[in-house]
């Protein structure tokens, strides 16, 4: 198989300005594209706009302007958006590109004359929001099953492409090839979907009803579907045309990867998969679906809402590398993401400020304090440095195996998991006591191994952070150059070099913090929220009996939540995923069960929870569970219980709070 990395984002419709969602497949594109490339594979990235169809059509209009002037318009704001984000495409395709045109035209006429498309006369709904035509049975009542937007019953004369025809074969490829549609669950949507029965697909619109396309080469009253036209950008972005194919274009085909949103699915997995069958073109390697992120409300972004993401005020306030981080550290890709800026502002201090930005800064400022600033050599490993090592080398293989299989949230939970001891070596060693009793060689390894993994740090974070890790190798006297060696060097070896990257009597430099901290949330991102200041409701005046009565209602009850809390009072409270391994019946309390649940630590925890009256113990084996993981052991009947579990209900149980995540997953 070929080394060569091609991977895509969607192309993205110009009919509104970049959002969230545009940012976050493309940063996950780039990321990825960029660690290909450091492990030394010819990486080819494409990304781009669709600039075809009614709803760019309508936008145009909208805006009084003829539609390519109103997409030249836009691509302008696409391709600074890029920018911002610091995207290293190798090409930004537009589908109204002339050599996309003549692709698009050329694969049209061929599979017309080897009679892979008819035309038929045919009714259906329309559904203009979505930009196709379902059948009866596809709506939910009476609306797109896809937008929920209303339909028209439209008859009318196109062009079909022979989709039906493929699906057995389809199938058949899908189940032969697992990885070829992910996560898992993406692909037993599609084939639960296929197993339905698959039709064949209009591919046509007649330009009397919507004239932006590219004209059908065999009807000049027609232009092509503009999901037909997108989808050959992949092809196009090769240098792949039926006739006259740009030399080396199959050394990129079949793509290594397209990313795309979940909404999106079938259009990659079916339409596109069937057109590449009737090309006669082996299929992409991996069709990955990513979810989607959501508001914290629950509710669905809107600007009137006041509740979208706005990824340029997140660079303006925590910088862009941060921003990239968060993206992909916050969530498994494939599910769905809800995002708030407190989230944010706390995941930027722990993992960056207090976690990342700590180590880098205790290596390099005592270095430079007692060692004279510059790499200082190693001795004699201790058993901690030996483990030390043992969990970089662990560390380089599951971030090289988590970003090959797109689980940028893994890779980045491994640096984590790496910074983290490196912390708690440095509590452990105690540098600062070996500097007063004067064992300097002790120190001198102790410190470079600090250095040494804040080095595999940034090597690691690169494709993620390219400023703050540059920034980093820089204090440490290395480049990304050398970072890029070190990890080919790295990954040849198995891991087994890691922590011997950088070259002893190199000049060191602390400089300013990586990541200051926030103490609060930054200004611009609080003035969102600032509500208009209320007047305060009057104190209603109570008579004795009521005051009585008042007081000892207040008794009975648990004390109610105060209305509003501060950020920083609900962040002392650490929530983590945990899994029920064992419960039992509390052996002295009927209410209670004694359960062991797996939080991620080194063994589980026994937690007392009182929940007896709505389940049963086997009930809870193997459930997820959400732990409150910091609060003091207390004594239940006589049993310790070192946690307390979040369920619903006042009075009395209803459920408890469940999460499709692994144990030991922060849940803020
Ligand atoms: N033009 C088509 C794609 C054609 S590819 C041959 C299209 N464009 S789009 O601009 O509407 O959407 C592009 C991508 O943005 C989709 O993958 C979609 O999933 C993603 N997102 C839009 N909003 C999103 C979120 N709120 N969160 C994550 N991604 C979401 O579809």
């Amino acid at each position: 198989m070929s080394d060569t990395f091609y991977i895509t984002t969607p192309i993205y419709y110009v009919n509104g300005t970049p959002h969230i969602g545009h940012a976050y497949t493309t940063i996950a594109a780039d990321v990825v594209a960029e660690y290909m490339r450091m492990t030394g594979r010819p990486v080819r990235f494409l990304t781009g706009t669709d600039e075809h169809g009614q709803k760019v059509l309508e936008a145009a209009a909208k805006r009084g302007m003829t539609p390519k002037a109103h997409c030249d318009d836009m691509v302008v704001r696409w391709k600074a958006m890029m920018e911002r984000l610091q995207i290293r495409y190798d090409r930004f395709i537009r589908t109204t590109d002339a050599d996309h045109e003549s692709v698009v035209t050329a694969v049209l006429q061929k599979l017309w004359d080897a009679d892979e498309i008819y035309k038929a006369t045919y009714t259906g709904w329309y559904s203009t929001s979505a930009e196709r035509f379902w059948t009866e049975k596809d709506l939910v009542d009476g609306k797109c099953p896809d937008t929920g937007q209303p339909v028209t019953e439209i008859t009318e004369t196109n062009y079909f492409f022979r989709m039906g025809k493929y699906g057995e074969q389809l199938m058949a490829h899908i189940e032969a090839n697992p990885d070829c549609i992910q996560p898992s669950s993406r692909r037993n949507e599609v084939l639960g979907f296929l197993r339905k029965g698959l039709g064949d697909l209009c591919i046509s619109r007649p330009k009397s009803r919507m004239s932006w396309g590219i004209e059908m080469p065999f009807d000049p009253d027609y232009v092509t579907y503009v999901w037909f036209d997108a989808l050959l950008n992949y092809m196009t972005g090769t240098g792949y045309h039926p006739e006259s194919p740009a030399e080396g274009w199959d050394s990129w085909w079949p793509a290594s990867a397209h990313l795309i949103g979940k909404d999106i699915l079938t259009t990659h997995a079916v339409y596109w998969t069937t057109m590449l069958m009737a090309m006669g073109q082996p299929l992409p390697q991996t069709i990955y679906a990513h979810g989607w992120w959501i508001a914290g409300d629950g509710q669905k972004m809107s600007k009137s809402l006041g509740n979208t993401i706005e990824v340029d005020l997140l660079v303006e306030c925590f910088g862009l590398d941060a921003t990239r981080y968060f993206f992909l550290r916050e969530i498994a890709f494939g599910a769905d993401g809800t995002f708030s800026y407190e989230g944010f502002l706390s995941r930027y201090n722990v993992d960056l400020a207090n976690d990342l930005g700590n180590l880098a800064h205790r290596g390099l400022s005592m270095t430079t304090k007692w060692l004279g600033g510059t790499v200082p050599p190693s001795s004699a490993p201790t058993d901690a440095e030996v483990a030390l090592q043992a969990l970089a080398a662990s560390t380089v293989q599951t971030f090289d195996a988590s970003m090959k299989g797109l689980q940028f949230h893994k890779a980045l939970v491994a640096v984590s998991d790496l910074v983290g001891a490196g912390n708690k070596y440095v509590d452990a060693q105690e540098p600062w006591s070996l500097n007063r009793e004067g064992k300097t060689e002790r120190l001198q390894t102790v410190k470079r191994h600090v250095l040494e993994l804040c080095y595999l740090a940034a090597t690691l974070l690169l494709p993620v952070m390219p400023n703050k890790a540059a920034e980093l190798l820089s204090k440490l006297g290395r480049t990304p150059d050398d970072a890029r060696d070190s990890l080919r060097a790295l990954l040849a070896s198995g891991g087994s070099s890691a922590l011997d990257g950088l070259v002893e009597g190199t000049a060191v430099t602390v400089g300013d913090p990586l990541f200051p901290r926030f103490r609060e949330m930054p200004e611009p991102i609080a003035a969102l929220f600032a509500a208009p200041e209320e007047e305060a409701p009057a104190e209603p005046q109570l008579s004795k009996r009521q005051l009585k009565k008042l007081k000892r209602q207040k008794k009975k009850a648990p004390p109610a939540p105060p209305e509003r809390i501060e950020y920083a009072d609900f962040a002392k409270v650490a929530l983590k995923v945990g899994r029920v391994l064992e419960a039992e019946a509390h052996p002295d309390a009927s209410k209670l069960l004694v359960l062991k649940v797996d939080v991620g630590e080194e063994s589980p925890r026994q937690i007392v929870a009182g929940i007896r009256a709505r389940f049963e113990p086997g009930d809870l084996i193997g459930r997820s569970v959400v732990v409150v993981a910091n609060l003091a052991p207390a004594m239940l009947r006589g049993v310790e219980s070192q946690g307390m579990l979040l369920a619903a209900g006042g009075t009395e149980v209803l459920d408890l709070v469940s999460v499709d995540a692994p144990p030991g997953e922060v849940v803020r």
